[in-house]
């Protein structure tokens, strides 16, 4: 027998509590145990029950003690069942739903009016606070992991990657030592042991799932730079009065702001027409710094273009030159698993440090990015944090992961990923991403056949990027704006070279060929001009 929970509904519907959204109309029509909402183009009927709860408390929220108290939060009640059973259930329907709009953003002021005031001395109640956030909040974010999503970097996480997520946190891992988190470290550890032999790097190689590409990156520079000063102040060089970190243009912003957090300076190196950072431009760069320059940044896979920098002849100068290489390949490293594109990435095995971000094309939930060392010793010199009460933690052999990046507290993040490799095996993420390699360069055929479109460069891993001949930015921006109105699309305006353009960033597996010649097909001019 199912346990329905009122109190919060009740108390919704003596508020009438309507709201129309730009994307959906939501109404809350109460009849005591269901929720029905209807939605644009759609009528989801809800009911929020708890499971059969034999043996267990029974209270439902009517019957919550109304004073807060530490009992009433953590303490296993008729309460917390019934709100915990209302989370995973909103849960289960969010990551198996099928049918999940785009949805778009609303106005601070928008939402203040709708969501009105949350946060209060006595708090609004579980199910007020979920249905608000079902029905209000999240349709107001862009579903990032929407097979039509197409803007910047998407999101595209397996559904077990997703629901483990869930697990992560019920499981309560403090993952950043050993001595707390070694089952979790463990699995993690084996992620990146698989991702660092793919990656053609030596047994050894190690380091840590971080928050994103942003702090891999930073972390990773940090390394090195502590690495040069080390190294050069043991042999008796002179330091330079300004470090340097080389990169090509087209690097990813977080490269700069990264040098901005060391106070480094940055020298970007135009790349080939392509797109490619080259190795005989790094060296006319290298030896133009005179030994400034202590890290060289390859780019595996732009995020502009998917355009993977000429890694070998980079990595090469490692031969004549004393730099430490750095691949940043948060987005496109990814399609090293791919042979179809695995040749790109020629190189990397000589790198000193490298990530990659399972939130972009591994199809893990945000947020995680692998970084993995060569030698995970010259990452632990650089970031083990030292005090008294760490003494437990720092005095054992024992790996720490928070020893390898800028954090020390850290969620065990790279676990959706470990249980998502585990349940389907290498293969098939080699096929999902080889997937959408294959579509990125049908559709830019397609672009090429078409008089209205132009492709502003050849594809290589799953970014295309296109002109509508004769469009302007304002053009681009309508034609967008208008996609996502209609919620059929986010794919955003871009430019290269102050020329207006649009791309397709395809990390999906179920993005198909119909779907993107369906889009293309839109671009006609009066689409554009209204
Ligand atoms: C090549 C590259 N590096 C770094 C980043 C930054 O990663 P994050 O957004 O996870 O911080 C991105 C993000 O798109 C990227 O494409």
């Amino acid at each position: 027998m199912a346990n329905t929970i009122s109190t919060g509904i009740r108390s919704l519907c003596k508020q009438t509590f309507d709201i129309a959204t730009p994307t959906r109309t939501t109404k809350l029509h109460i009849h005591t145990s269901t929720t029905r909402i209807p939605t644009t183009g759609t009528s989801t009927s809800v009911q929020l029950t708890t499971a059969n709860t034999a043996g267990r408390p029974q209270r439902t929220q009517d019957e919550a003690p109304k004073a807060t108290s530490a009992a009433r939060m953590h303490s296993v009640t008729g309460e917390t069942i019934a709100l915990v059973d209302s989370v995973l259930e909103y849960s289960r329907r969010r990551i198996l739903g099928t049918d999940t709009p785009l949805d778009k953003p609303l106005s601070e002021p928008e939402l203040n009016r709708v969501v009105g005031t949350t946060v209060n001395e006595n708090g609004i109640g579980a199910s007020r606070a979920l249905a608000l956030f079902e029905h209000v909040l999240a349709p107001a974010c862009i579903t990032s992991d929407h097979r039509q999503y197409l803007a910047f970097i998407p999101n595209a996480p397996t559904k077990t990657a997703t629901a483990f997520d869930l697990v992560v946190s019920a499981t309560a891992v403090y993952s950043g030592s050993w001595m707390e988190g070694s089952g979790a470290v463990h699995a993690e550890n084996e992620v990146l042991t698989w991702l660092a032999s793919e990656f053609g790097l030596p047994a050894g190689a190690g380091g840590v799932f971080v928050q994103g590409g942003t702090i891999g990156n930073l972390s990773a520079l940090v390394a090195a730079r502590d690495h040069a000063r080390r190294t050069r102040a043991n042999a008796g060089a002179e330091l330079p009065a300004r470090w340097t970190i080389i990169c090509s243009a087209e690097a990813h912003s977080s490269i700069a702001a990264a040098a901005r957090v060391m106070d480094v300076d940055v020298l970007k190196v135009m790349p080939s027409d392509g797109g490619a950072l080259e190795g005989s431009a790094v060296r006319a760069a290298l030896e133009q710094l005179e030994g400034s320059a202590f890290a060289v940044v390859a780019t595996g896979g732009s995020t502009n273009f998917g355009i993977v920098d000429d890694i070998a002849s980079i990595a090469a100068l490692k031969d004549d030159f004393d730099f430490w290489l750095h691949v940043d390949g948060a987005y496109g490293l990814a399609g090293m698993l791919s042979p179809l594109t695995r040749a790109l990435f020629d190189g990397v095995g000589r790198a000193d440090s490298l990530i990659v971000d399972p939130h972009k094309w591994l199809f893990a939930p945000y947020d995680a990015c692998a970084l993995i060392y060569r030698d995970p010793d010259i990452g632990k010199l650089a970031h083990t944090q030292h005090a008294e009460y760490l003494d437990a933690l720092n005095d054992s052999n024992e790996w720490n992961p928070s020893d390898y990046a800028i954090q020390l507290t850290r969620r065990a993040r790279g676990l959706p990923l470990w249980f998502s490799l585990a349940t389907y095996g290498g293969a098939a993420y080699r096929n999902a991403i080889t997937s959408s390699i294959e579509l990125a360069h049908d559709i830019a055929l397609e672009i090429e056949s078409r008089e209205n479109l132009r492709l502003v460069r050849q594809p290589q891993l799953s970014v295309v990027v296109f002109e509508r001949v004769g469009w302007s930015g304002a053009d681009y921006a309508a034609w967008s704006a208008r996609l996502l109105d209609d919620q059929r699309a986010f794919v955003t305006p871009s430019s290269h070279l102050g020329m207006p353009n649009t791309r397709f960033a395809i990390i999906n597996p179920t993005t198909t060929r119909e779907q993107l010649v369906g889009l293309l097909d839109t671009m006609h001019p009066r689409t554009a001009m209204g």
